[in-house]
């Protein structure tokens, strides 16, 4: 009987075994049939011979998609696959199938992550990978070789309609969180496909238009993204985009395709179009490093290629090489030596991913305000006013993007199981400002939750929140009303990027919590009632102004004329835009606060061979626990007038979780390439020689340390000119005058570097002012007597000597301003988290009394001793930052009061 039984047990083994042996063969076959089947051979020979088996109609096959309507259907339908490539059965190559990222999977429903903007906000390429991780195993899950992401496109302009799947505004932060996002795809055994290369930054005319950027742009910032993901991320695809790059379509663009990716970045894997419009013909992509027409044939049908074959447009070997390119990427990633994933969602750990994206938003909600109403206390809150209908819903993102959640927990829901039975919730929609008032009055504190739509296909027409999100009328105006009736007002952002936020001084404390994902609503609750210190950091400006924002007034820039846009701000994209026109922003990039706070110090630049190793001490002066993200800018000198740097570029970021009173060295290592510039003539990257300014702190405007790098020889007795501290220059440089003349000369100041302002353009509210050149600069003769209004409006449409148009507007006050006895002065709101801590104010020359508080600086100016006419009144402030904070108003006094007789 025991022998009977062993026999049956070893028989059941060896049955298991040959499964177990023929699965690991998977779908190939066996090598002595199939050569190309022998997994000891390397993946380049075993593509060689197969591409000698195939007949030219397989071969065409190979070069393009075979299904048209997966892409819309998988909105909703599981089995829907956003594309498929049918393989050859004949010879045992595989079905390639791929669905769409970044977000979760498009594909019937999927685990909801939060924004990729919030995902760059956490500043944690670890992050990074367990997102990919948790994507990534759902697309395998679902079926799929191939998912159609990161989205690495910088964000040009915030009013981008895809600005929500993609990284910010920063080269570097996107390529670390983007390799981070595929490393952790691809670990879980599919294919990311890196997107949409290249220059692919709005969705207006999005399959046609051109971007039109000059080498030394297109290298520094909208291609190093794409580089790290090929090389250090290993991404086995890359999607060319629909827009076409200085001139030629990016599915043809040889330069980016052949030179570019494959010649210098040393790209293995295979190139696939996006869906629909990006190519743009059969030869320019044959010729040019296009191996996939994606999601179905046209310019590569059979009957097209066979053509161009035949006619000598296309040579034989080209139809060849991205054949094999594409079988190649299909062995090195194991797809013939394994089985065809599954498509089944009962496999997916529903649970286990939930969780993965509760602590992904925790990392990612960057709080923009507080001043000191969060977190809140549990025993202290006894009621919370929720208002707006986004607490009570799933926001995200429109288009590829768009994840349709398995389950979901809104913040109304979170907020109230975190806060417990002994708490009141009401819940208003926000429809009604009256209603929504209402609500909120007397409850300690009330939530204000707001968004923004963002969507592919469209961009935003504007950033204020009722302009991105016209569907929920005028959310500032129902912020303005619950902050009226509660003085405890919280705002919660869920918006994909940045938005204004005009009501920011009247509320207490101000929450992005992006599109927050499937646990947003659990993750926000553990923030706002301090369960965990909220982790995010802003990968992108929050601008002030309209106005403010890159690329804004000039459509030769963004959306572009007659479909081009050009890139004439070359690299000042971002914050380096506003650092660039010294405009403050209302929340500068890499700003967040903690729960805690965290102090700086003992700079130390280590130069090395190549580049240096900067070190600085973070100590947690708070009194709880917190992570902080300690981040390092530098100042790069300028090698010659067109090759103009901005005041500060992150180079270097890192994440540091400390205890009360606890102390940590961190260190940032510069390579070369950290400290190089492209050389467009010399066609590579050169170090400069001269001063570097090294700067470091807790966002691109609170650096409290700063110190140069010395390379090439230079002498750098002194902080040099870039990386200094940012300075307020309120609209751009331009000195703020006011009524100290009926008519008065302006001098027009260049910007930062060689450029310089070649022409320009002046109007008093609408009328022309004359403009001279004087000593070199453009002086406007601005003469205010002829103007009746009470604070003319001047503007000036300036152009540089690089081409680009500055816009700058200020508001003057004509002289017959009402004369005065006493007057309050303010200067307020420092950039971020910084705070005023001593200010100096005189009125023509002579002190007067001020206050100062962190906020603001307030002089009561009595003027009743100041002889009649003009008073000067200047105030020179310093901030905790050590920056100098200079203003100027100018009044105008009644006189001596006379006694009566
Ligand atoms: C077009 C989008 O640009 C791309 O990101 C997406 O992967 C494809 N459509 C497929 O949905």
């Amino acid at each position: 009987m025991r022998v009977v039984a062993q026999a049956v047990i070893a028989a059941l083994l060896l049955a298991l075994a040959t499964t177990q042996s023929a699965a690991a063969a998977g779908r190939c076959g066996e090598p002595p049939e199939r050569p190309w089947c022998d997994t000891s051979l390397a993946p380049d020979a075993r593509a060689q011979l197969l591409v000698d088996q195939l007949t030219q109609e397989e071969k065409f096959s190979l070069m393009a998609g075979d299904d048209a309507t997966g892409v819309f259907l998988a909105f909703r339908d599981p089995r829907a696959h956003v594309g498929t490539s049918l393989g050859v059965e004949r010879l045992g190559i595989p079905t390639l199938f791929f669905t769409d990222g970044p977000l979760g999977v498009r594909q019937g429903m999927g685990t909801g992550l939060p924004a990729a903007m919030g995902l760059a906000a956490t500043f944690d390429p670890a992050v990074a990978r367990r997102y990919g991780a948790v994507v990534g195993n759902e697309a395998k899950l679902k079926g799929n070789d191939v998912v159609h992401a990161p989205v690495v496109n910088l964000m040009r302009t915030p009013l981008g309609g895809r600005t929500f799947e993609g990284y910010g505004e920063d080269p570097l932060l996107t390529a670390r969180i983007g390799v981070g996002w595929t490393q952790g795809a691809q670990s879980e055994g599919v294919i990311a496909n890196v997107k949409h290369f290249a220059a692919n930054n709005q969705e207006a005319d999005r399959f046609v238009t051109n971007a039109e950027v000059d080498e030394r742009t297109l290298r520094e910032m909208y291609l190093p993204q794409f580089e790290a993901n090929v090389k250090e991320g290993r991404a086995g695809t890359v999607m060319c985009a629909y827009n076409r790059v200085n001139g030629v379509p990016a599915c043809e663009n040889g330069f980016l395709l052949e030179d570019v990716l494959r010649d210098e970045w040393g790209f293995e894997g295979f190139v696939l179009t996006d869906y629909g419009f990006a190519q743009k013909s059969t030869a320019g992509s044959a010729n040019n490093g296009l191996e996939l027409e994606m999601p179905q044939a046209g310019f590569y049908s059979q009957a097209n290629l066979a053509a161009a074959v035949t006619s000598g447009q296309v040579p034989q070997a080209a139809i060849d090489l991205h054949v094999r390119r594409i079988l190649r990427t299909m062995f090195s990633f194991g797809i013939f030596d394994r089985e065809a994933y599954v498509n089944d969602d009962a496999q997916i750990d529903k649970t286990g991913h939930a969780d993965v994206t509760r602590e992904i938003e925790e990392a990612a909600i960057t709080l923009l305000k507080n001043d000191g109403v969060l977190p809140l206390r549990d025993g202290q809150v006894k009621s919370i006013a929720i208002v707006g209908a986004d607490a009570d819903g799933y926001k995200r993102g429109g288009g590829s993007g768009q994840v349709e959640p398995f389950t979901f927990t809104s913040p109304r829901a979170g907020i109230t199981k975190r806060a417990g039975e002994g708490v009141e919730i009401r819940y208003d929609p926000g429809n009604d400002p009256v209603a929504a008032a209402a609500a909120a009055r007397g409850a300690d504190v009330a939530l204000v939750f707001a968004s923004d739509n963002q969507t592919e296909f469209a961009d935003k027409p504007c950033l204020s929140l009722e302009c991105g999100n016209p569907a929920r009328g005028d959310q500032d105006g129902l912020i303005d009303a619950v902050a009226t009736a509660n003085p405890n007002t919280v705002v919660v952002l869920e918006t994909g990027g940045p938005v204004l936020t005009p009501w920011r001084d009247r509320v207490r404390a101000v929450v992005e919590a992006w599109y927050p994902g499937a646990e947003g609503g659990t993750a926000l609750a553990r923030m706002l009632f301090g369960d965990v210190d909220p982790g995010g950091r802003l990968p992108s400006t929050f601008p002030r102004r309209e106005e403010d924002k890159p690329l804004d007034g000039n459509p030769r820039q963004f959306p572009g004329v007659a479909e081009n846009a050009e890139y004439s701000e070359g690299v000042f994209v971002g914050y380096r835009h506003y650092d660039e026109r010294g405009l403050a922003p209302a929340f500068p990039s890499g700003h967040g606060l903690s729960y805690t706070t965290f102090g700086y110090r003992d700079l130390r630049i280590e130069p090395s061979p190549a580049g240096a190793v900067v070190s600085a001490v973070v100590t947690n002066t708070g009194g709880r626990a917190g992570v902080e993200t300690p981040q390092l800018y530098l100042g790069l000198p300028e090698p010659r007038g067109d090759v103009p740097q901005p005041p500060r570029a992150l180079k270097g970021f890192t994440k540091v979780a400390l205890e009360p009173g606890q102390t940590r060295r961190v260190r940032f290592s510069l390579d070369e390439r950290a400290l190089s510039y492209y050389d467009v003539a010399a066609r590579g990257w050169r170090v400069a020689a001269g001063c570097y300014g090294v700067a470091v702190g807790r966002s691109s405007r609170d650096l409290p340390l700063q110190g140069v790098l010395a390379r090439g020889g230079a002498s750098c007795s002194r902080s040099p000119g870039s990386g200094r501290p940012p300075t307020e220059q309120p609209g751009g440089g331009l000195p703020t005058s006011g009524c100290n003349a009926r008519a008065f000369s302006l001098r027009l100041p260049d910007p930062r570097g060689r450029e310089r302002l070649v022409s320009a353009s002046v109007t008093v509210n609408g009328r022309r002012a004359p403009v001279r050149r004087r000593g070199g600069r453009l002086v406007a003769r601005i003469d205010l007597r002829r103007v009746t209004a009470a604070r003319p409006r001047v503007r000036i449409v300036a152009r540089t000597s690089r081409g680009r148009t500055i816009r700058l507007a200020r508001t003057y006050r004509r002289c017959s301003v009402p004369c005065k006895r006493s007057a309050t002065v303010r200067v307020r709101d420092p950039a971020g988290q910084e705070r005023f801590v001593s200010a100096r104010v005189t009125v023509n020359g002579r002190r007067a009394q001020s206050s100062v508080s962190p906020r603001g600086v307030r002089a009561r100016i009595d003027l009743r001793r100041v002889p009649a006419g003009p008073a000067k009144v200047r105030i020179v402030a310093r901030t905790s930052t050590g920056r100098t904070v200079r203003a100027q108003r100018n009044l105008r006094a009644c006189g001596r009061r006379r006694g009566r007789v």
